[in-house]
């Protein structure tokens, strides 16, 4: 291994940017299926990674909700966040905060109550025994109606000590953040944080509107914010973090090559973007590979790998104290 691997692998990390539903590998689909007897279209694991080709964002999209349609009981989820959370431990991920799309399960009859209860016994495991911390992020599925997102807002009330922010992810071509300005507006007023899938396909315009319509605190990916010099500019004056997800930038076709990512030139440029692994099941690699495949493609430096860890603390939704003591593991391992 590289001396650059080896550094990337002991760095402490967070991971900010994660669907849940995405880090399902074809061996727990396959078992689960089996499980709870829903038919897939596949025949093998091999068949399955075979499929995982995309030219797109809908490509993937179409292949991702048919596979969390294995997804049934409190204990798949639990199965599924365990599975998770344990290639945390081994990537050296210490703090995570997660998506999960609750229109992707409600829709198909499962309770929004399952799907919770499974992934946060599962997060609190994690603390209890490995020692990671973890946040809860609700995401609406752009491509659905405002009235669902509102009904769907509704649910997680409830729960609202179990689930810190309010995400929008799904197809993004023709669902502009505007769409969901008034969700989000009720959102904010009930004290979620809010972040926002934004300039992944979309255009500048749509992380506008994610900033100045929806107000997020993060933008998820924002890729394509480069394009729009005034919207660089507004991004670094507010510190806005943007969750880069390389492999599936790479994946989906975001970049042709990963010697074309813009990570580099998002730090030169003194934005405060993060790596992120987004679906690690389907876009091939966990934190550690993403990290390894854009510093490979790009010489990233130590001192920029230290930034991008650096960065995603900042970024996190922990509090001021969790935040130092996290950044002074990041800050003792660059001195180490
Ligand atoms: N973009 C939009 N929606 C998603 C993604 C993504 O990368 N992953 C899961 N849902
Ligand atoms: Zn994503």
């Amino acid at each position: 291994m590289t001396e650059i691997d080896s550094f990337i692998e002991g760095l402490p990390k967070v991971e900010l940017h994660l669907h849940i539903e995405g880090s399902l590998e074809p061996e727990l689909m396959f078992s689960l299926a089996q499980r709870n007897k829903v038919n897939l279209p596949f025949k093998s694991i091999e068949e399955v990674r075979k499929a995982y080709n995309f030219s797109n964002l809908q490509d993937f999209l179409n292949i991702y909700y048919q596979g969390m349609g294995v997804l049934l009981t409190e204990q798949d989820f639990y199965d599924l966040t365990w599975a998770y959370i344990e290639r945390c431990a081994s990537n050296h991920v210490i703090h995570t905060e997660i998506f999960f799309d609750p229109q992707g399960h409600t829709e198909r009859g499962v309770k929004f109550e399952t799907v919770l209860n499974g992934i946060t016994r599962a997060l609190d495991d994690g603390k209890k025994k490995l020692g990671i911390s973890s946040k809860v992020i609700m995401c609406f599925l752009r491509h659905l109606s405002e009235e669902d997102a509102f009904k769907t807002l509704e649910q997680a009330l409830p729960y609202k000590d179990r689930i810190i922010g309010v995400g929008l992810d799904s197809s993004e071509k023709g669902f502009p953040p505007s769409k969901f300005e008034r969700v989000f507006a009720k959102a904010r007023a009930a004290g979620f944080l809010i972040v926002a899938h934004a300039g992944e396909e979309g255009p500048p315009e749509y992380v506008w509107e994610a900033l100045d319509k929806l107000k997020v605190n993060r933008i998820d990916h924002g890729n394509r914010s480069l394009e729009d010099e005034k919207l660089v500019a507004r991004l670094v004056r507010d510190g806005m973090a943007l969750t880069v997800c390389p492999l599936s930038n790479l994946k989906l076709c975001v970049v042709k090559d990963m010697r074309d990512h813009p990570l580099k030139k998002m730090l030169e440029l003194g934005l405060k973007a993060c790596v992120n692994s987004d679906d690690p099941a389907y876009f091939g690699g966990y934190m550690n590979d993403n990290y390894k495949a854009v510093s490979n493609a790009l010489s990233l430096t130590k001192e920029n790998l230290l930034t991008l860890a650096r960065n995603s603390v900042a970024a996190s939704f922990l509090s001021n104290a969790e935040k130092e003591a996290l950044l002074q593991q990041v800050n003792a391992y660059g001195r180490a």
